[in-house]
């Protein structure tokens, strides 16, 4: 019999490789798409959309499957994933529930809140047909969860699918979601205990069609990277910079570098975030969603480089922390 402690040593990543097979440290491919990557107490935490089930064509004709339930992996190196378990599992038995297996839950992201100490994930949450369009908030006081459902809502009554979160160096936290059928994406101001929104909101691309929005800030400025709109299918990606969350945003160019740049490398941006003790070293993620087999698609991890006029991500097949120490 193999024990817990001698299969992990089985499976020992050194590095990253983007597009490959992922094991976790049990030897199960992980299941965290959509995701986003949280720090807290000496750990990292990812969360995502767990799609281990079959593919399924929805009533509108979109690749499909149904909801189980949002993943939580941890891990101190970043190579490494341990499953902590369904952080946010499916209600199976309430038809309407939001988190019903026949509907949508995608694109989770958790913020700590450092006034109340608790966790807080928003999440999209859809009908199999998309037309419902609302965030959910749950909450929990441990950040592997489990997460209490709090309900959804349109945000300042608005339409909202894909999206994300984050949160500023003083704590402000903001909802960043498309809107108007994808045609827009606005950015919302959270209250300060991150579970609902103050009201305050701006339009940042009005009828660019731009989704899978991930948000970062660097040296006093702010990064929006997205995607454009064709559902699992890549195309290319853009970055925007601006020196206000809620001011004006330039739409720059596509950063990304590298056989297949153009397709955003056959993925689809989902999160950006800091290593800790490292300077400048931010690391992209994206969706390499495999629409016939959505429970196979792969992750793409790759460094940000920052230059004098803007950002660059660039492809590497393998590449590991120490880029960022170069
Ligand atoms: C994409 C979106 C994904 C998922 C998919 C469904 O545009 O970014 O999160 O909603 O459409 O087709």
């Amino acid at each position: 019999m193999i024990r817990d402690s001698e299969l992990s040593d089985l499976i020992k990543y050194e590095d990253f490789q983007p597009g490959e097979l992922w094991l976790d440290t049990n030897g199960k491919p992980i299941q965290a798409h959509g995701g986003s990557v949280l720090f807290d107490n000496g750990m990292y935490y990812w969360y995502g959309e767990n799609k281990d089930g079959p593919n399924s064509l929805s009533r509108i004709g979109i690749q499909r499957v149904d909801v189980i339930g949002i993943s939580c992996y941890s891990s101190s190196d970043l190579y490494n994933w341990t499953f902590e378990g369904i952080a946010l599992p499916a209600i199976s038995d309430d038809p309407n529930h939001d988190l019903h297996p026949s509907k949508v839950a995608e694109r989770p992201k958790v913020l700590k809140n450092d006034q109340t100490g608790q966790y807080i994930m928003w999440l999209h949450v859809d009908n199999e047909d998309y037309t419902l369009a609302k965030t959910g908030v749950a909450i929990s006081d441990n950040p592997a969860g489990p997460f209490v459902y709090m309900g959804s809502k349109r945000p300042n009554g608005v339409d909202s699918r894909d999206m994300t979160l984050f949160k500023d160096e003083d704590g402000t936290a903001y909802l960043i979601h498309s809107s108007d059928w994808n045609k827009t994406l606005i950015i919302s101001r959270l209250t300060d205990d991150y579970t609902d929104l103050n009201g305050e909101f701006t339009k940042a691309f009005i009828d660019q069609s731009r989704e899978a929005p991930a948000v970062f800030k660097h040296a006093g400025r702010y990064y929006l990277l997205s995607s454009g709109c064709t559902g699992w299918y890549p195309n290319a990606a853009l970055v925007a910079e601006s020196d206000r969350m809620m001011g004006r945003w330039e739409l720059k160019d596509n950063p990304l570098s590298g056989v297949n740049a153009r397709k955003t490398f056959y993925a689809q941006s989902t999160y950006v975030f800091p290593v800790q003790g490292l300077e400048n070293s931010f690391i992209f993620m994206a969706d390499r969603w495999w629409p016939e087999e959505l429970a196979d698609s792969r992750y793409v991890w790759l460094p940000v480089t920052f230059m004098d006029d803007g950002i660059e991500i660039k492809w590497a097949d393998r590449w590991d922390l120490n880029t960022f120490r170069k």
